[in-house]
């Protein structure tokens, strides 16, 4: 039995995610956790929301909340989204938790034991009227270049040039306006992530297996311009870990905090802490997941992320692993993700564009979603949502393929034999292939699952369900029943069964669909389908089922063009 350990990305805290961030990282790792249960593997699927920053302070703000209210409310929220969307998280942890914080500051303080951390006295835009420091993009003035006056302080949206804020004519605070704006000197932790340059280089290279998308930008930011920069980790705000080097104080760093992105990944190990307290274990419960000391040098450790993250899980977080000089766990695999636009455009959550992860479960329930989300991946390219794709691959795929399939065979089942099992009869020439078929289209299935290929995985799955279909409409027990009823009832029988293993290999990306069939063909029964062909005899003669509820409802175009004009505008 092998061990997996899952991560996705976490999410954000400030703000209910769109679709095509779920696509993007927790979607597709639930999907393989799923399948990975399914295999009889060992899993450990964590997740949190990723807390601290200056748009968390800014949103809690905005909602006249104290910023840990607001946390402890959208992480409840966010929650019971990923809930509603099934996501299997054995922890759904929180990066402000006390765990991540000892976590956190027990590594900074060995990367400081080992001489990588280095304190630099810097200048930085302080604003006399938010009394706060002001990062770099809460700083707008007009822009040098092009006299673009909503500029920001890193960047200009207009030219695209890159600025200091000192280039910034007449700067002001982002958040407040004001103009009453100093520089003043402050001292931050800087991690020297040049060091270790070709650790990292070596690691990267090592990983043949990993998709182009990840190893690509990995190397580009090894090796672009000035190669790897050192990385400052603290950040003067009130909102975060404060700094310290494990338990001790660190001289000359009061009042302030790790950087969002140095304490979020630690949260993924903090998790697993988080899960293990949770359920009242030891730590060896968790260390035997993260710590190649105890136990972990067996598990495989897979990461979901969109392509924004990568540099951030191939090179800033190994190095606070590879830095700590403890037997941690490094990644195994790294799945990662383009974007998936919508409609002509971008998913936007400044700008509310897009169906969000609520608004979603609001209209269909989360199977709907989740198979068109993941069988529109955007691995290989950017992928698309549209209303009309959208309804066209609910209708075709889920409704007159695999739903109507189980409705056919239950109905007809019923109205000739009653609600059981049809016994008797024999299988023949037609059976045999179809099981053939089976057969090499569930391997086929399975090789794209372990590979992660979801894409290719859903049109495997799909190619399953249409061949039940054709066997069904050759086979056409309503008109051999005439003749034959005894050969007729064989064939019922096989597809009862083949329901319920459509049920067993569909579950990980429709799950609620897959609970529905086991429950309507009446079996707890759900061992993968290895040999099929004793699959397909699974239920016993004469066992009793029952006629499930509509699997999947068409959408019809009165729904489309409604949820297409909704959903055309952006979310207030
Ligand atoms: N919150 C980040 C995002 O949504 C992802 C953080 S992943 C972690 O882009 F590594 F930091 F945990
Ligand atoms: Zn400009």
């Amino acid at each position: 039995m092998a061990r997996i350990l899952i991560t996705s990305a976490i999410p954000y805290i400030n703000g209910i995610k769109h679709l095509g961030n779920l696509v993007g990282s927790q979607l597709p790792a639930d999907l393989y956790a799923r399948y990975c249960r399914a295999m009889g593997d060992e899993v450990l699927f964590l997740c949190a929301t990723d807390e601290h920053g200056t748009p968390a302070e800014l949103a809690a703000a905005k909602a006249g909340e104290a910023v840990a209210d607001y946390c402890a409310r959208m992480w409840q929220v966010q929650k019971d989204l990923a809930d509603g969307f099934r996501l299997s998280f054995d922890m759904y942890g929180r990066s402000s938790s006390p765990q991540n914080h000892a976590l956190t500051q027990h590594f900074a303080g060995r990367l400081a034991e080992a001489g990588l951390i280095e304190e630099v006295i810097e200048s930085q835009v302080y604003s006399n009227a938010d009394g706060r420091f002001l990062p770099d993009r809460y700083i707008e003035g007009t822009c040098p270049n092009c006299a673009y006056d909503k500029a920001r302080g890193d960047q200009c949206e207009n030219c695209t040039k890159q600025l200091d804020p000192t280039d910034l004519i007449e700067p002001r605070s982002a958040i407040s306006g004001s103009t009453d704006l100093e520089v003043r000197e402050t001292r931050h932790l800087y991690l020297r992530q040049r060091s270790l340059r070709d650790q990292l280089a070596d690691w990267i290279e090592s990983k043949k297996d990993w998709p182009i998308l990840t190893t690509s930008i990995a190397k580009k930011w090894l090796n672009d311009g000035d190669g790897l920069q050192d990385r400052g980790i603290t950040r003067d705000l009130d909102w975060g870990i404060p700094v310290k080097k494990g338990p001790e104080d660190w001289p000359g760093m009061e009042g302030k905090v790790f950087y969002v992105w140095f304490d979020a990944p630690i949260e993924y190990i903090a998790s697993a802490k988080e899960w293990s307290d949770a359920r009242g274990g030891d730590d060896a419960e968790w260390e035997r997941w993260w710590r190649t000391d105890k136990g972990a040098d067996d598990v495989k450790y897979v990461q979901f992320m969109g392509k924004d993250n990568v540099p951030f899980h191939t090179l800033s977080f190994p190095a606070t692993i590879i830095g700590s000089g403890e037997p941690w766990k490094l990644v195994d695999y790294i799945k990662s993700f383009n974007y998936l636009n919508y409609d002509g455009g971008q998913f936007s959550t400044s700008q509310g564009r897009g169906v969000f992860m609520d608004q979603a479960l609001d209209i269909l329930p989360a199977d709907y979603w989740r198979w068109w989300l993941l069988s529109h991946a955007p691995e290989n390219s950017d992928s698309e949502f549209t209303w009309d794709n959208f309804q066209t691959s609910v209708n075709k795929d889920l409704a007159d393929v695999l739903g109507n399939f189980v409705s056919r065979v239950t109905k007809f089942c019923r109205s000739k034999f009653g609600e059981e099992v049809p016994t008797g009869g024999s299988w023949g020439a037609d059976e045999d292939a179809l099981i053939a078929k089976l057969d090499t289209g569930l391997k086929a299935y399975q090789r794209d699952m372990e590979a992660i290929e979801i894409r290719k995985a859903s049109n495997e799955l799909r190619a399953l369900w249409v061949a039940g279909n054709e066997y069904l409409q050759n086979a056409a027990p309503w008109s051999v029943f005439k003749e034959d009823p005894e050969k007729a009832g064989a064939q019922i029988r096989l597809a009862l069964n083949l329901i319920r293993v459509y049920a067993v290999i569909s579950a990980p990306f429709i799950p609620d669909a897959a609970a529905k069939m086991l429950s309507a063909m009446n079996t707890l029964d759900t061992e993968w389908p290895n040999d099929m062909k004793a699959a397909l005899t699974a239920l016993p003669d004469a066992h009793a089922f029952s006629v499930p509820d509509v699997l999947f409802a068409k959408i019809s175009d009165e729904d489309r063009e409604t949820w297409e004009t909704k959903f055309s505008g952006t979310r207030d």
